[in-house]
């Protein structure tokens, strides 16, 4: 059994964890954020190389307008708390998805993250931020047309992806118990182990760290051998 190079959450159920407190949605993102920051601590801690986190799928735009703006907003927010946290944990933040799309004060601090963090050579947290895996297939597609590519083998097409340094995940985890991946990593999702956890996101502490680990360790890759 290799080692849990590279995994990637699905985060879900902020919505379902607010509605059975009575709250707001909004109070669901929130407490989901600060399950966010004790994953990725936990993550770092336990030598995990690559963290990635879907926060903001293309097709989370359909949702109402105030829903989005409050995302947003705690996206923003967050980062300076989330930033402080990780401050002393040698932690490389890279964004994948589109950048057309976000609001200019997300992405300015999104920026200013990921220069300060750019020297940084432990766990590497790959934000994907309106993120969608047809949408990085299309966007693949489109750079290596630009770049005169003239056949697009399978790897040539994933040369172009946002983080073409990125390995593809070795362990595809969601939580709230649906069974999907709604888009998530697509290119790159070929191989990898999945898992579905019932626990709503909100409820994720670093305790879900040592699990998924366990559980991944019991997972027998063959990669089509034998
Ligand atoms: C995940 O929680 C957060 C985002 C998709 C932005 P949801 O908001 O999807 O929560 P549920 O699925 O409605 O419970
Ligand atoms: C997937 O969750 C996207 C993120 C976790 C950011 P959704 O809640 O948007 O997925 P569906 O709509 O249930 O498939
Ligand atoms: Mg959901």
């Amino acid at each position: 059994m290799g080692k849990l190079m590279h995994l990637a959450l699905i985060m879900d159920g902020n919505g379902r964890w607010a509605k059975l407190r009575s709250l707001p949605r909004s109070e669901g993102h929130k407490a989901g954020a600060k399950a966010a920051a004790d994953v990725v601590l936990a993550a770092s801690r336990r030598g995990i190389g690559y963290l990635t986190l879907f926060c903001f799928s293309t097709e989370n735009w359909k949702r109402p307008k105030a829903e989005i703006d409050s995302i947003m907003g705690l996206f923003s927010s967050e980062f300076e708390s989330l930033l402080e946290k990780i401050g002393s944990e040698d932690i490389r933040i890279v964004h994948l998805g589109r950048r057309d799309r976000l609001p200019s004060s997300l992405l300015s601090r999104l920026d200013k993250a990921v220069e300060r963090t750019r020297e940084n050579k432990g766990m590497t947290l790959q934000l994907a931020i309106d993120y969608g895996g047809e949408d990085e297939i299309e966007r693949c597609v489109r750079r290596a047309i630009a770049s005169g590519e003239k056949d697009i083998s399978f790897s040539t097409l994933l040369s172009y992806v946002d983080n073409p340094d990125i390995p593809s995940p070795d362990y595809i985890c969601r939580s709230s118990g649906e069974r999907r991946l709604s888009g998530f990593l697509l290119l790159q999702a070929s191989y990898a182990e999945i898992g579905f956890y019932d626990r709503l996101w909100p409820d994720w502490d670093e305790s879900m760290i040592d699990t998924i680990i366990e559980d991944f360790n019991k997972r027998d890759r063959r990669f089509g051998g034998i």
